[in-house]
């Protein structure tokens, strides 16, 4: 890897050096030097932070690297968009271009990795009888709970488990599951939502930090698409169902060595929202 000066346009003011946190550009004499390259993990912060465009880093692809526009931020927009997003659970029957979704997920590979890894994959569903074939494996799991937890052995050991575990995750899925399983038979999907694209977040299966990569990235995507028009939903059923099925897996053909760690539904929202969310206070604890 070659990651240079222009010795021309550099005026040392150091910002490289005070940037690498890899320890790769060392100053020397009042000069920045690379001392190191093989510790060098392709974070671009050095060639974003020089003023004078004087870093030439050839493992990095310069069409990329573009000057900042600051008048674009504005805290206002940043704020709709995070609070006015919302989980799309009802999409109209549109496609959604594959250059639309590359384009988002190509965003969402701008988010922060562990060690910039970039190790951060996505599986994109959009063929509708493999998606319908998602929905029905998945709500399989509702459906044999429900039939276990209504009669028999089953339903006394649940009201057993409700009285030593009161406000339970599990009651608040299986106590509306009749009414579940009498709108799925009518058509409605209360997995992916009917939704055209299916998008799973992966990374390696073994290693630190890759759950965190996986929804920092799933959540760039939410709101990004929210900003686009597109709505989203994080499915959390399918994430813990692709835990513990190896069918399902196959399904989704998981590539080898990969763990599917956020799984998202995308289309166009069938409807707005009119309205912001209300949200509880969030709990903060100072220290002093
Ligand atoms: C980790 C996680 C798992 C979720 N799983 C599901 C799911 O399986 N199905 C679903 O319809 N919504 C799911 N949601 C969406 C939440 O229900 C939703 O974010 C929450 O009710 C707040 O609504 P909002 O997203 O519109 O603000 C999940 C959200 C998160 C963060
Ligand atoms: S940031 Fe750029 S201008 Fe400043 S010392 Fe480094 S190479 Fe030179
Ligand atoms: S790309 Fe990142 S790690 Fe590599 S030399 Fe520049 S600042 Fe250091």
């Amino acid at each position: 890897m070659s990651i240079r000066v222009l010795e021309d346009r550099c005026k040392p003011c150091l910002l490289c050096v005070r940037e690498c946190v890899a320890g790769a550009w060392r100053e020397e004499n009042g000069r920045p030097v690379m001392a190191a390259p093989e510790l060098c993990n392709r974070c671009s912060h050095c060639v974003a932070v020089c003023p004078r465009g004087a870093i030439v880093h050839d493992a990095l692809d310069p069409q990329q690297v573009r000057r900042t526009d600051r008048d674009l931020l504005t805290p206002e927009i940043y704020a709709e968009i995070v609070r006015g997003r919302r989980s799309i659970r009802q999409f109209r029957p549109k496609e959604v271009p594959a250059d639309v979704i590359e384009s988002i997920i190509e965003l969402a590979g701008h988010s922060p990795t562990a060690s910039n890894r970039q190790n951060v994959g996505y599986t994109v569903i959009c063929n509708r009888s493999r998606l319908n074939a998602i929905s029905k494996a998945v709500f399989g799991v509702g459906r044999w709970l429900h039939a276990q937890t209504s009669k028999g052995v089953g339903r006394w050991l649940y009201r057993l488990f409700k009285t030593v575990s009161p406000a339970n995750s599990l009651e608040r899925y299986l106590e509306p599951m009749g009414y579940y399983i009498a709108e799925t038979d009518k058509g409605r999907d209360y997995v992916l939502h009917r939704a055209p694209v299916l998008i799973l977040v992966h990374g390696p299966r073994k290693g630190a930090f890759h759950a965190e990569n996986c929804n920092i990235a799933a959540a760039n995507i939410m709101n990004y698409a929210h900003a686009r028009g597109l709505g989203t939903c994080y499915i959390g059923f399918l994430c813990l169902a692709l835990k513990f099925s190896r069918p399902l897996r196959r399904l989704v053909q998981t590539p080898k060595g990969r763990k599917v760690y956020a799984c998202l539904v995308m289309g166009y929202p069938a409807y707005r929202h009119a309205f912001t969310a209300s949200r509880k206070k969030p709990a903060i604890q100072w220290i002093a």
